[in-house]
């Protein structure tokens, strides 16, 4: 493969110092990792605008980028002597890695290092929504308890139940197992059959259809792709029991926001669990009315050991391409 063909004239000519941006600041040492380098760091929690991002990269040789920032052809097209960018998140769907590609610039992600960080938020988003943590903490705090009730606060409990995984890759598998330590049944839905996971929590694929209808918790933790954009809307939460809890820590284009926030507010489902939206960090008005959801920040890998691995994983990705001419594992395509 021709990939990062035009890294061993750097190489050989050493005396190039090689330019790395950084996008926006990271809980990580990403300059001591990447002390052979230029590194022009964005250190700082504000992103810059897409116009600024790419006037820094004209003459960058890599990019490390956040999934909030959009790397589209216009950008790849205007950043000719970028090899390779490193995105600080598993999922990509911000970067458009297939003309990324073509134009021979390497793409990488950060899997493996955040799977049980994220599947824990998810598991975690099960939990509060089921059992409406969020909404009691919300109750307490205001100082509404004034006596235990034996009606008071009741949710629905995942002990036993049916968990419904879809998106059946390495965090949804994480979740899963996870789901074996509360006796769940777990069926799931996804691209193509997991038997790795199957053999690993019994998991049994099923149709989409099968899949509304019998789980009692959803976890959506599938990329976004063009087969997955908008596959939850008002159509599939109507099927969904109406105990159902509906939990997304995939992206939010999945979900057409506004048919859940309805959805929740009409008892067509239970509750849900948020960590991703639609149009970040825009959330559909509605659902901040709502006691049943839960509202994250997109934090499911945010943790100080995860967040520090995905920056040694990024940095370790652009010095393997840059002084290597290799193409890293973490390479998408
Ligand atoms: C987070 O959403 C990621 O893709 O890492
Ligand atoms: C990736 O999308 C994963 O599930 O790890």
């Amino acid at each position: 493969m021709l990939l990062c063909n035009n890294v061993q004239g750097y190489t050989l000519y050493g005396a190039v110092i090689m330019k790395i941006v950084v996008s926006k600041k990271v809980p990580f040492n990403i300059e001591n990792a990447l002390n052979d380098y230029t590194v022009d760091y964005n250190d700082s929690e504000t992103s810059l605008s897409y116009d600024e991002l790419k006037t820094r990269c004209v003459d960058a040789d890599a990019l490390v980028c956040m999934l909030s920032d959009r790397i589209d052809k216009d950008f790849i097209d205007a950043c000719g002597n970028l090899k390779v960018i490193a995105n600080y998140a598993v999922g990509y769907n911000n970067i458009d890695f297939e003309y990324a590609s073509e134009k021979g610039v390497c793409v990488c992600n950060t899997p493996d290092v955040l799977t049980e960080s994220t599947a824990e938020i998810g598991f975690g988003l099960l939990m509060a929504a089921g059992r409406r943590i969020g909404e009691a903490e919300r109750f307490t705090r205001e100082g509404k308890f004034h006596g235990w009730g034996a009606g008071m606060m009741l949710g629905h409990d995942l002990y036993g139940k049916t968990l419904g995984v879809f998106g059946m890759g390495r965090i949804g598998a994480a979740v899963a197992r996870m789901a074996l330590g509360f006796n769940m049944n777990i069926v799931y839905h996804n691209r193509s059959r997991n038997l790795v996971a199957e053999n690993l929590t019994g998991a049994k694929y099923v149709e989409f259809e099968e899949f509304l209808t019998d789980s009692d918790f959803i976890v959506v933790t599938a990329p976004l792709t063009d087969q997955t954009k908008h596959r939850f809307t008002k159509k599939e939460f109507h099927e969904m029991k109406s105990t159902a809890v509906f939990v997304n820590i995939g992206r939010g284009p999945i979900v057409k926001e506004a048919d859940l926030a309805d959805a929740l507010e009409n008892k067509e489902i239970f509750a849900a669990g948020l960590d991703v939206y639609e149009d970040e960090p825009i959330i559909n008005e509605k659902l901040f009315n709502l006691e049943n959801v839960v509202l994250l920040p997109h934090i499911g890998s945010a943790d100080v050991d995860t967040r520090a691995a995905m920056g040694q994983m990024c940095a370790d990705s652009v010095v393997q391409v840059l002084k290597h001419g290799e193409k890293p594992a973490t390479c998408v395509f």
